[in-house]
């Protein structure tokens, strides 16, 4: 076992989670009627079956068809992130679960119209019944199925990890890929399980990077010059998976996304043989489908 050594630590294998739970959040997950349109569910966006807990857009797109302003992140290990959102305004899960419910631009609804129409849903009421005890669906319960299953949403496994754990080497390529990753400085910004998801850094440290007002970052929240450009630091986590890259999704592939942080966060541009260790060891990151999406 490496890991003790290392800056990063491997996914746990499982994560203690309550099935029925989980499995009933899983439904209202997938389920367009917490929407206005009866179209837009969390799947919408977050494809976990095809596209890692993302959409592959540079910029959400929702409710009749309106675009959000930044890039959706992956629901994939994010119940291991120190907060949620680009400028992690939100604590955890459950709490994350009314914002696109009610936001305009995605599933446009209330709090009192998810209840309504759950209430009036013969089958919710049935589970909703047998796990909660209540005749009446509350929407707190509804945020805490639906958290308890993202916590399900774990992807271990993967060849990192194994590699960790001391289960498997990686190849010559992808080693060194990872020792520059910590020769360089990456892993002073994405460390930890996820590679990300544990601090607030900047896009820009050492060249300018160019600003927006619509910007998810840190300085929509607390006005100062310095949270401009300011974000939690993204997850790394089946990253070659997880495109277009950055929040407003403008990096299209992973090499640009590689090359953009060398340049603005380090101050050099990488060489050829150099992106091309950092992305291989970069591919090892990508963990199994969480189990329970499987045996469908
Ligand atoms: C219209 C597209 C859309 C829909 C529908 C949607 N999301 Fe998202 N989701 C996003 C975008 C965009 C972000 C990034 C928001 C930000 O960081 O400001 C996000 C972020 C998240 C995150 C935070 C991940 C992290 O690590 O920061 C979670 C968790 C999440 N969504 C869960 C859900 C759930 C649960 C639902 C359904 C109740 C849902 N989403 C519906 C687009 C969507
Ligand atoms: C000073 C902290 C810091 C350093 C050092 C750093 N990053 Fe980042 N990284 C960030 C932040 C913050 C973002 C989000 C940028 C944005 O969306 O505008 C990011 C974004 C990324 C992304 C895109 C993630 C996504 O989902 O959009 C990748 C890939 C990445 N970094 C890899 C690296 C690599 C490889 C290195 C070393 C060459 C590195 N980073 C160095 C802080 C850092």
């Amino acid at each position: 076992m490496v890991y003790g050594y290392e800056p990063v630590q491997p996914i746990p294998k499982n994560i203690k989670y309550n099935r029925e739970k989980a499995e009933l959040g899983k439904l209202l997950f997938h389920d367009p009627l917490l929407s206005r349109d009866n179209k837009t569910s969390c799947s919408f966006c977050h494809d976990l079956y095809n596209k890692c807990g993302t959409d592959h857009r540079p910029v959400s797109v929702g409710f009749h068809n309106k675009k959000g302003k930044v890039n959706a992140s992956t629901v994939f290990n994010a119940v291991f992130n120190f907060r949620l959102f680009w400028n992690g305004s939100v604590k955890n899960l459950k709490e994350q679960v009314s914002i696109p419910i009610q936001n305009p631009d995605e599933m446009n609804m209330t709090i009192k119209e998810v209840e309504d129409r759950l209430n009036k849903h013969p089958l919710y009421r049935k589970k909703f019944k047998k796990i909660y005890g209540a005749d009446r669906i509350n929407f707190d319960m509804v945020a805490d199925a639906i958290a308890e299953f993202e916590k399900a949403l774990i992807t271990p496994n993967s060849k990192f990890d194994k590699y960790l754990r001391g289960e498997t080497q990686l190849s010559k390529e992808e080693l060194d890929g990872y020792k520059l990753f910590k020769k360089l400085g990456c892993i002073s910004c994405h460390n930890g399980i996820n590679l990300g998801g544990n601090s607030f850094q900047k896009v820009g440290v050492i060249k300018e990077y160019p600003w927006s007002p619509d910007n998810p970052d840190r300085y929509q929240i607390t006005k100062r010059e310095f949270d401009k450009n300011v974000y939690r630091v993204p997850i790394l986590r089946n990253i070659d998976c997880t495109y277009p890259y950055f929040h407003d999704g403008s990096i299209k592939t992973l090499e640009e996304a590689v090359q953009v942080m060398a340049y603005y966060n380090l101050g050099f541009k990488l060489r050829e043989d150099e992106l091309r260790k950092i992305i291989a060891f970069l591919k090892t990151l990508r963990g199994d489908l969480p189990e329970i999406l499987k045996g469908e």
